[in-house]
């Protein structure tokens, strides 16, 4: 039987990272609801458990409370914030309601070095809190081992039960060393060692997928994107020819995306393509419109009036599928259950299930971006469609100002082929979060030769960014820059000036509209 962790889900946002951080251990984790009887749990003989943090209090009158039994169970348990209140509940400390919210970064002093959950890590650590209320007497049996500077009660331990409660959050990134003391837990005190891979998640996806889907068919929009790419290729290996895969051209792909992915999908992979080419549907409508709202709106609406009635020739399909990352589904979790399948506005091709009356297939939905790609590169995908940075459905025409027309695609396809050339040949392309090129419809003077010229501009946009919410540019070298300026002007007619945007997230936006 794999080895594993039970992780009991008290509503908290954070779940998933904390799955996320025991998967980095190379250990599996199953998230339970809170209440799962303690006979349920025990016959999946973890080796483990934890207690996720809530939004909660342990004395609220609907408090998410586990099943008392599981403290019977003889298992290593962590309780992390919430989860450490639950264990001072039931074993006979108190929970008060703090005068005032600790939230933010504070300061942890290890008081017991012996501490195995502290193991091989500095006396002080930085950790993030973030709880109303406080525990203000040890639950039987326990002592403390670490303090914050408001808590004399951080990190506290019952050594002969092997039972943990910390205070703060270790498994935020705002907490440095918070994967440490989850190794500690896992490898340590639960004795798991590291035998779990992206090739388990995968056996496993691929039986979790053919127990949904069963014997329908199932349809994916595949964009070329990292995720609906690893999707399609998570897929292909689980049901095989009873997925197909819609790729709609829309006029306004970069140069080659269209041939890379039937390379790819079609050729390598052999997965059932219907490659749409609808092009001259999409530019004839996007003819004369300016206004970037407008754009976007012509370009969803004709997306989805293709894309339907390509899926309606490929037969009776009861599963769209869809590349959900976690972070794309909305952080407010309800207690214990899934997560709200609200998808941030963004995608693409939100109204589609619910028109076409399809139930959604999402493979990737407790995966991060990152994993996204490990999984993709184990499943055999090319670094060229894993490693890619994101790029917006509405494709070049948010990167073209003004209207958009064949001609001015055309230079902004061989502009921007320049940059991602150059932006990999210098290793920038796989450091960043983003970087292109954006036509601006302006024209000004200049010479070349003994010509004066009058030709467009082309703004270069390189961002670091960790989810595209914010994101600040990139200070990329001066003889980087300088190559690109001097290829973009040499080799695409039509443009002669290049500006770097040096313009932050807020108050730019990354994408030029
Ligand atoms: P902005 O320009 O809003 O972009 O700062 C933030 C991030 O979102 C991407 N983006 C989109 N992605 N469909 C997408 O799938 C879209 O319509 C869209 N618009 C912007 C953008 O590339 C950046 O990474």
């Amino acid at each position: 039987m794999t080895e594993q962790i039970v992780i009991l889900d008290f509503g908290s946002q954070y779940t998933q990272v904390i799955a996320r951080r025991i998967r980095e251990c190379n250990v599996y984790s199953v998230i339970l609801r809170y209440n799962t009887p303690a006979p349920e749990i025990a016959a999946l003989a973890p080796r483990g458990l934890i207690l996720s943090g809530s939004p909660s209090s342990v004395y609220a009158e609907d408090a998410p409370l586990p099943d008392p039994a599981l403290f019977e169970l003889g298992l290593p348990v962590l309780g992390i914030c919430y989860g450490l209140q639950v264990l001072a509940y039931f074993l006979g400390g108190r929970v008060e309601p703090g005068l005032k919210r600790e939230y933010g970064k504070g300061t942890l002093r290890v008081k017991d070095s012996f501490c195995p959950l502290f193991a091989n890590l500095p006396e002080t650590l930085q950790v993030w809190n973030s709880h109303g209320d406080r525990l203000t007497k040890l639950p039987t049996g326990f002592k403390s081992v670490a303090v914050t500077e408001n808590s004399d009660f951080a990190a506290i331990q019952n050594s002969d039960r092997k039972m943990f409660g910390l205070q703060f959050h270790p498994e935020v990134a705002h907490t440095p060393h918070g994967r440490e003391i989850i190794a500690n837990f896992v490898h340590n005190l639960c004795g798991c060692g590291k035998n779990w891979t992206m090739r388990h998640y995968i056996d496993q996806a691929v039986e979790a997928i053919s127990a949904q889907v069963g014997r329908e068919k199932v349809i994916l929009g595949l964009s070329g994107g990292v995720d609906s790419s690893v999707a399609a290729a998570l897929l292909h290996r689980a049901i095989g020819d009873q997925l197909t895969c819609i790729f709609v051209n829309n006029g306004v792909l970069r140069g080659r995306e269209a041939e890379v992915v039937r390379e790819v999908f079609g050729r390598h992979f052999k997965l059932k393509l219907r490659y749409v080419n609808a092009s001259r549907l999409f530019l004839r409508r996007l003819k004369g419109v300016t206004e970037p709202e407008r754009k976007r709106k012509i370009i969803g609406k004709t997306f989805i009036e293709v894309f339907e009635a390509a899926a309606r020739r490929v037969g009776k399909a009861r599963f769209l599928a869809q590349g959900t990352l976690y972070p794309d589904v909305i952080e407010s979790v309800p207690i214990g259950g899934n997560p709200a399948a609200m998808i941030k506005s963004h995608h693409n091709v939100g109204g589609l299930p619910k028109r076409m009356r399809l139930r959604l297939v999402e493979p990737l939905k407790c995966l991060f971006k990152d994993e996204v790609r490990e999984l993709g590169l184990e499943l055999g995908l090319p670094r060229e469609i894993v490693l890619r940075q994101p790029f917006p459905g509405p494709g070049l025409a948010v990167r073209i100002l003004g209207e958009v027309t064949a001609a001015r695609l055309e230079i902004l396809r061989n502009a921007d082929r320049i940059v991602v050339r150059e932006m990999k040949d210098s290793g920038w392309y796989y450091k960043i979060w983003q970087s292109f090129a954006a036509l601006l419809p302006v024209r000004s003077v200049g010479v070349m030769g003994d010509e004066r010229t009058y030709g467009y501009t082309i703004a270069i946009r390189a961002v670091e960014s960790q989810d595209g919410m914010t994101a600040d540019w990139v200070r990329l070298p001066y003889d980087l820059l300088e190559r690109l300026s001097n290829r973009i002007i040499n080799e695409v007619k039509g443009v002669n000036r290049v500006c770097f945007d040096i313009t932050s997230k807020p108050p730019g936006t990354i994408e030029w509209e």
